[in-house]
């Protein structure tokens, strides 16, 4: 990371400590919907629970109170386009948030359009072809008013290629050098993001993603990838789903010399919950054994569903 966005923050900071292993390295996500109206239960995700404007302080203060600090925030509007899109509802839920926890906390937004688009697509098509002009000069304006908001950083997961570089110069030219990246940098068209696709309610109308996500079989374009990003201008870069690519933490580390994540994605949170729902493993002890796993593996930063735990489980 580079050092002037590294320091201005103690939770940021902490991310990217090497050989340590601190709270502050797990980042919990939140869902937050737009439409009071939609059902709460994630199905698959436990105890996590999607959430609106009129509750969404009280679950952070409750958070906090466990010793997590440090989020990712999905948001879900109410209103699906393909060409309009209004970003004045997360703006103010960030304002709201940051005027009573301020520094406190640290909230990284996912910047995506799959949750925004008719199509469930991560980016704009025009007659069946990715528009990445449009997608890109979108995404990053969405990204400068999250932080605008107040978000702390920001988390581009299309995969598009220039994403990174487009949102780093929306970013510069509007007075924002210190707020950083983290970037999903290496993310594959899995089988294992069912569970939030549900709660982001972001599950493609038409084909897939492997237009613009990796192949998991191929391991030279999954490290390539996080080459490209960070050439861009990550700070923070990703492996995703993270317990399916331990195998390329170190290498990605070594080539570009930057903290990677990685991101126990929703499906493999899962496996988690329905074992343990069945009586089949002590949840505590499974999670703490998947964190540490990461951890061996080299992560300096796990996204996981459980994070809001990692006090009970003694980190
Ligand atoms: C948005 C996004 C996705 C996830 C994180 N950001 C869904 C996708 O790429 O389809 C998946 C996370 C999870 O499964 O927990 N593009």
């Amino acid at each position: 990371m580079s050092p002037e966005r590294l320091y201005t923050n103690e939770i940021i900071n902490n991310m990217s400590l090497k050989n340590k292993f601190l709270r502050d390295q797990l980042v919990q996500p939140i869902f937050i919907h737009e439409n009071e109206k939609s059902e709460n239960n994630i199905p698959g995700l436990g105890k996590n629970k999607i959430l609106f404007e009129s509750n969404i302080i009280k679950n952070i203060s409750n958070d906090l109170k466990n010793g997590c600090r440090n989020f990712i925030f999905f948001f879900v509007p109410k209103n699906k386009d393909n060409i309009h899109f209004n970003t004045s509802f997360q703006e103010e839920i960030l304002l709201k948030i940051k005027k009573e926890f301020n520094s406190e906390i640290v909230i990284w937004v996912d910047l995506c359009l799959c949750s925004f688009t008719k199509t469930g697509h991560c980016c704009l098509f025009e007659d069946q072809k990715i528009n990445y002009t449009e997608s890109l000069k979108i995404m990053s304006d969405i990204g400068l008013s999250y932080v605008r908001g107040g978000a702390d950083g920001i988390a581009p997961s299309s995969m598009l290629s220039g994403i990174v570089n487009s949102a780093r110069i929306k970013l510069d030219s509007h007075n924002f050098k210190h707020i950083p990246i983290m970037s999903y940098s290496t993310k594959f068209a899995s089988n294992f993001y069912g569970p939030f696709r549900a709660a982001a309610d972001s599950s493609p109308s038409f084909g897939d993603r492997t237009s613009y996500q990796l192949d998991y079989t191929n391991k030279e374009n999954a490290i390539k990838s996080s080459i490209k990003f960070s050439d861009e201008g990550a700070d923070l870069l990703m492996v995703k789903p993270g317990l399916l690519s331990l195998d390329l933490i170190e290498p990605i580390a070594l080539k570009t010399k930057k903290p990677v994540g990685a991101y126990q994605v929703s499906g493999e949170y899962s496996s988690l919950v329905y074992l343990a729902d069945n009586k089949l493993i002590d949840f505590d002890s499974g999670l703490l054994e998947t964190w540490s796993s990461f951890k061996r593996a080299g992560a300096q930063y796990i996204i996981s569903y459980g994070s809001r735990y990692a006090k009970r489980l003694g980190i």
